[in-house]
């Protein structure tokens, strides 16, 4: 069996081409949709129950472009609406939590494992609920990063200024005795080289995004809806509620590909 038909990716704004990037090395044959809800980005301050409606939106869209497979390449719709949506749709969705979850637990040498996320991920307490079920004796400590998002999506991600953010935030962790740390949100990716930096060369960093990846192929494999090598990718497209010129210089930097299609979409209220 081949299905043409394109996987959808969505998140709050440009985070889940973290996700998109890992999707085009591993998944060579795969189309690709994906929305970028920057209008409303930032997500993670956003109450629950209007995450989940701005997440049933961007989905309702892929959804009349007839896609094959869901990825919620958010973290914060992730802990709020993957239940309900996976619930609802008759074609697999995947979350990014649980990959990370899954990563780290295999990761961990001293059982102290650290999650960064936004404020509604960390508040959500999802990344410990999968964590300690898996594995009770890990001692998680979660930290919300609430400045990250923004400096991303200005495409400030190398700048001096994210630095000194990137240092300021993390520096609750410094104590921890961390070995493994989770990038809980999807936009973190971007900040990793300093990220890196600041909590040391001895602690290794868990890309929840890019772990969800092998997921995505092990359910294009167990449910027959691979595209074939013969019919190869033909579509990358991507939609923004926001502004398309500055999503577009940011996924040209980040995915380093050219002239990628972006477009303006509207969404409920954006
Ligand atoms: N990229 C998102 C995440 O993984 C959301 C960031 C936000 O909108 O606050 O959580």
């Amino acid at each position: 069996m081949t299905d043409k038909r394109p996987i959808g990716f969505i998140d709050s704004g440009v985070g889940g081409l973290t996700v998109v990037k890992e999707a085009l090395k591993q998944l060579p044959n795969e189309n690709i949709l994906y929305i970028g809800d920057t209008a409303r980005c930032p997500y993670g301050p956003r109450p629950a129950e209007q995450v989940v409606q701005f997440t049933w939106e961007m989905t309702n869209a892929l959804l009349e472009k007839g896609i094959k497979m869901l990825v919620i390449a958010c973290n914060t719709a992730t802990a709020v609406a993957l239940e309900e949506i996976k619930a609802a749709l008759p074609i697999p969705v995947i979350g990014v939590i649980l990959p990370g979850a899954r990563a780290a637990v295999k990761q961990t040498k001293n059982k102290c494992v650290g999650v960064i996320g936004t404020a509604g991920t960390v508040k959500s307490g999802a990344y410990e609920i999968a964590l300690l079920e898996k594995s009770p004796e890990l001692k998680v400590t979660s930290l919300a990063c609430p400045k990250f998002v923004s400096v991303v999506e200005s495409k400030e991600y190398h700048s001096s200024v994210a630095k000194k953010i990137v240092a300021q935030t993390l520096a609750p962790l410094e104590l921890k005795k961390l070995d493994t740390l989770i990038l809980g949100c999807t936009h973190y990716p971007l900040l990793r080289p300093i990220i890196q930096n600041v909590i040391g060369e001895n602690v290794a960093l868990i890309d929840s995004g890019a772990e969800t990846i092998g997921e995505v192929s092990m359910l294009l494999d167990y449910f027959e809806i691979s595209n074939s090598p013969k019919n190869g990718r033909s579509l990358c497209r991507f939609y923004t509620t926001g502004s398309a010129k500055l999503f577009q210089e940011i996924a040209e930097d980040w995915l380093e590909l050219d002239e990628i299609i972006v477009e303006h979409i509207e969404l409920g209220g954006a």
